[in-house]
């Protein structure tokens, strides 16, 4: 009988193999053509659900002050990055009091807050701590996505001696998108079950304006061309409304 642990203890072990096929550099220069006409390289960069800090890293060589965040302390200390700022945090429960210039959240992050009012928390964090001129740019998941991924239900694969078998589902009734990891350590098999809420689109956009942000953009992800309901994974640019 596998041993259920904690999102992303054990996950983290195996994330940047997950992740390999991820150009980060690509995705940093995305985000920096995004945000550099709202923000000096002296400004307060804060990311959010930032994993093993892979796309902090390229912020940190360009901006001096940036803070990471995770939920989860195992993907935070997998950073080898140590000049890096991290702190452990949820991201609707931000425990910071100054305000922050550029604020982001990268692969699907905010997908993992599971219930509308989540969204809200978090949204309303962002407008507590984003300075007036600054922006808030966070990606989403879309119900395409999640059949794209479905195609392919079950993969496996081994490294650094840790074998995992990796299965994805979406139920669209729930619209809840469940990645689930079989993780073998040693002698033990381990499970992590990963569950994202795959809200409509136009729910963020409601939930951003009850917080008095408004979309200054909302791009199909890696482009400059406005999303739609059907696109993959969208990119929010967001500011505040005064
Ligand atoms: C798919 S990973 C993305 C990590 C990183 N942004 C990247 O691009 O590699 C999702 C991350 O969200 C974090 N996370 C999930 N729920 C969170 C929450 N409520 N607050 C902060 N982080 C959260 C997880 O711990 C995990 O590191």
């Amino acid at each position: 009988m596998p041993i259920r642990s904690e999102n992303y203890s054990l996950v983290s072990k195996i994330y940047p193999h997950l992740m390999r096929k991820i150009s980060y550099e690509y995705w940093a220069d995305y985000l920096f053509l995004i945000s550099k006409n709202f923000i000096k390289r002296d400004a307060f960069v804060l990311e959010l659900a930032a994993g093993n800090c892979t796309l902090a890293k390229f912020y940190n060589k360009k901006y001096k002050n940036i803070i990471a965040t995770d939920l989860s302390f195992s993907m935070l200390n997998s950073s080898a990055d140590k000049s890096i700022k991290k702190v452990l945090c949820n991201m609707i429960s931000l425990p910071f009091k100054n305000s922050f210039n550029l604020i982001f959240s990268c692969f699907d992050s905010v997908n993992y807050l599971l219930i509308k009012k989540d969204v809200n928390k978090l949204f309303a964090n962002i407008n507590n701590l984003l300075s007036d001129k600054g922006i808030f740019t966070f990606d989403v998941s879309l119900e395409n996505n999640s059949r794209i991924h479905i195609k392919e239900p079950i993969r496996e694969g081994k490294y650094k001696g840790i074998t995992y078998k990796h299965t994805t589902s979406y139920d669209p009734k729930k619209r809840i998108h469940k990645n689930s990891f079989e993780i073998k350590l040693k002698d033990k098999t381990f499970t992590e079950v990963h569950r994202q809420k795959i809200y409509p689109f136009i729910d963020y956009f409601k939930l951003l304006q009850k917080n008095e942000l408004f979309v200054l953009h909302c791009y199909d992800a890696f482009t400059f061309k406005d999303a739609t309901e059907n696109s993959n994974r969208v990119q929010f640019v967001v500011k505040k409304m005064r």
